[in-house]
């Protein structure tokens, strides 16, 4: 089969950005089966290029938020980019130096890990951010006279979710800016050298203004700390998720050229020249990522009608964990005659009733057999699969620059369910 042989039920984005290159939603699920991540190099790299330059400071980075997406193939494109990395845990440290990363090029931002997590790090040769002085206090008795930076909470967060804001009063990350002088004296008592400081006020802002904010508080808190080389602002770069509605993108123009003023303000200010880092997951992967399913079963139950489909919470939970919305495409295999849309509410195959990934949603009459194409699932989507209900973990396809298809994951087999029991 090739490009020509299927058809739009619904269509958004995919067909003005030539999403599936050579090959077509229909072949890839043929070949891969269904669910099926599928990812597009051309615009994760296009996404990387434009976080590199958002900024024209010399010692500007880019740290690329790996949590979004750990896939060894996608995080060795990234790499080429020219981006560095977070971790979150030493699985995140491993498979980023399997995928090429450096030590050096490894940010280890944790939260209430253990001696052992630590040792693994210091011995990889990683930077350790801690976010609290308790863990500072156990990285100097295990690192004495080390390098380390710490997690600041700036008391002002954002997010799509509360369960996403990351910074301000009702959440465990961070340092609370008020303990500095304990800061100093936990270093001090363990001859520790901040290297870096860093912040991640929650995920996914369309405007800015709260980042600005954040970053010139950072700024203003390093002056107590001569010592630091770098500052890290975080992410939580917004993408458009309602595309479908005509969702404006983040402005990056507006939003680097006001960073750039933040920094070159304070570095007037100073006189210290300073490593300024972003930390962005879910802008440099969810749009290149679309997942792939197909409607098993129709029905209506108390005048609602249902599509049930393969995509379960267990694939993709962000409609499940956040009420999170995601515009979905439809594609068949042959030409039908135009329909009025009507809603319907996607379902997945899992044992809850909290199995949703879109309610009421205005589509053309889906058939048993049609695949959806879920939009934006690059970021936190295969990352938070799980096995739940025994089923399979998805695929996962890179689209290369080419457009050839190429399997980057292969889905969990049967046996794959019973491994870990002895
Ligand atoms: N830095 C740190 C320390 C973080 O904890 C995070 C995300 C990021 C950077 C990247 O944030 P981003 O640029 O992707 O917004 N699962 C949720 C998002 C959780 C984000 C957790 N931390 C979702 O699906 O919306």
């Amino acid at each position: 089969m090739n490009k020509t042989d299927f058809v739009y039920i619904h269509e958004i984005w995919t067909r003005e950005q030539n999403f599936f290159g050579k090959t077509s939603p229909l072949s890839l699920v043929e070949k891969y089966g269904t669910p099926l991540y599928v990812y597009s190099e051309r615009i994760l790299r296009e996404r990387c290029s434009e976080l590199t330059g958002l900024v024209d400071y010399p010692d500007f980075s880019v740290n690329y938020s790996a949590k979004a997406n750990t896939n060894p193939f996608i995080l060795k494109i990234i790499r080429e980019e020219g981006l560095s990395v977070d971790a979150m845990s030493p699985g995140e440290i491993y498979l980023e130096m399997k995928a090429g990363f450096r030590p050096e090029d490894i940010l280890f931002i944790c939260n209430n890990v253990s001696d052992e997590e630590l040792r693994y790090a210091v011995g990889a040769g990683v930077l350790v951010s801690v976010d609290s002085l308790s863990q500072l206090d156990r990285y100097g008795r295990l690192n004495r006279g080390g390098r380390v930076a710490v997690r600041i909470n700036p008391g002002i967060g954002a997010g799509h979710h509360e369960k996403v804001v990351t910074a301000g009063a009702n959440t465990k990350f961070g340092v609370d800016p008020a303990f500095a002088a304990e800061l100093r004296a936990v270093l001090d008592r363990h001859d520790l050298r901040l290297a870096g400081l860093n912040q991640h006020i929650g995920s996914l802002f369309m405007s800015g203004d709260e980042y600005m904010e954040a970053a010139s508080f950072m700024l203003s808190f390093a002056e107590q700390f001569p010592e630091v080389e770098f500052v890290d602002f975080g992410g939580g770069f917004g993408i458009p998720y309602h595309k479908e509605n005509g969702e404006q993108r983040l402005d990056l123009a507006l939003f680097g050229k006001r960073l750039q003023e933040t920094v070159e303000r304070w570095v007037d200010k100073t006189g210290r020249r300073i490593r300024v880092k972003i930390e962005p997951g879910r802008y440099t992967v969810a749009e290149c990522g679309v997942l792939l399913g197909r409607v098993h079963a129709l029905k209506v139950n108390a005048g609602r009608t249902y599509a049930g489909t393969d995509i379960g919470f267990n694939v993709l939970i962000r409609r499940a964990m956040y009420d999170a919305h995601h515009d979905i495409e439809a594609y068949a295999g042959e030409a039908r005659p135009a329909e009025p849309k009507a809603p319907v509410t996607v379902v997945g195959n899992i044992c809850e009733t909290g199995d949703i990934l879109a309610k009421d949603r205005l589509l053309p009459p889906l058939r048993e057999g049609d695949i959806l194409g879920v939009l934006d699932a690059g970021a936190y989507g295969m990352v938070m699969a799980s096995n739940y209900n025994c089923r399979l973990r998805p695929a996962e396809v890179l689209i290369t620059a080419d457009g050839d298809d190429v399997l980057i994951r292969s889905r969990d087999v049967l046996e794959d369910l019973a491994r870990h029991f002895p």
